[in-house]
């Protein structure tokens, strides 16, 4: 048997728990941003994906708070078009949680949650040096989707990244990078079985069908 429902007929919460919950594992971006007042933000987001990489551009999904109220990332971003993405590993979970506490805009995030800054060379928001691999960023362009919706579009202009994660053929090593992804409420996934499926071209795949 299969479910089948209409959009139309779901309350926005319902939609939000079935896209959460069927889009997984989605992968963590740890955002660093700058206040005006030169406190460090950092928050994570999990709308968040790569799109391109020339141009370099990553996507982040910032939902508003209640009342419209932006979050300090959402008005940072805004008010300065630099960011920092943080990807986030298994040691770095923990913190990660912590800066996803609602602090007030005058209070960083980073301090709280134990985390080391350091400094960025393209952009002035700092990275988290306990971060496997971050990527700075200047904000393209905000599409607003309704009042609670902003679908931010960023590019990346330095990367940094761990020696051991990366060699110098630019091949990640999944095994030392161990990112974790989200994927729906509290629940978490480490990086499962990999495994190896090479793509036939088409006389190949008509070689195997015969
Ligand atoms: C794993 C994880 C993923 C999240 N993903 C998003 C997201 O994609 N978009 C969003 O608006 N909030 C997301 N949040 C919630 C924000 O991190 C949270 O509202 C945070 O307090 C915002 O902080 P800020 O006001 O300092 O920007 C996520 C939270 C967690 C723990």
């Amino acid at each position: 048997m299969t479910r089948s429902l209409a959009v139309a007929d779901l309350a926005p919460d319902r939609v939000y728990k079935i896209l959460c919950g069927l889009i997984v594992p989605r992968p963590i971006a740890l955002v660093t941003s700058l206040s005006e007042e030169g406190v460090v933000n950092a928050a994570p987001f999990s709308f968040f994906n790569v799109f391109s990489e020339a141009p370099p551009l990553i996507v982040l999904g910032l939902q508003h708070k209640p009342g419209r109220v932006l979050k300090d990332t959402t008005l940072n971003i805004r008010e300065s078009g630099e960011f920092v993405v943080n990807m986030v590993d298994g040691a770095l979970a923990e913190a990660m949680n912590i800066t996803a506490i609602n602090f007030p805009p005058d209070m960083s995030e980073v301090e709280a949650a134990g985390l080391t800054l350091a400094p960025s060379l393209k952009v002035r928001p700092p990275r988290l040096a306990e971060s496997p691999a971050a990527m700075e960023c200047r904000k393209t362009v905000s599409l607003s989707f309704g009042p609670h919706r902003e679908l931010l579009v960023g590019e990346v202009v330095q990367f940094h990244i761990a020696d051991e994660v990366m060699d110098d053929a630019f091949n990640v090593d999944v095994a030392a990078y161990q990112p974790i992804a989200r994927l729906f409420g509290n629940l978490y996934a480490h990086q499962g079985e990999v495994f190896e499926l090479t793509r036939p071209t088409f006389a190949e795949w008509q070689a195997q069908k015969d």
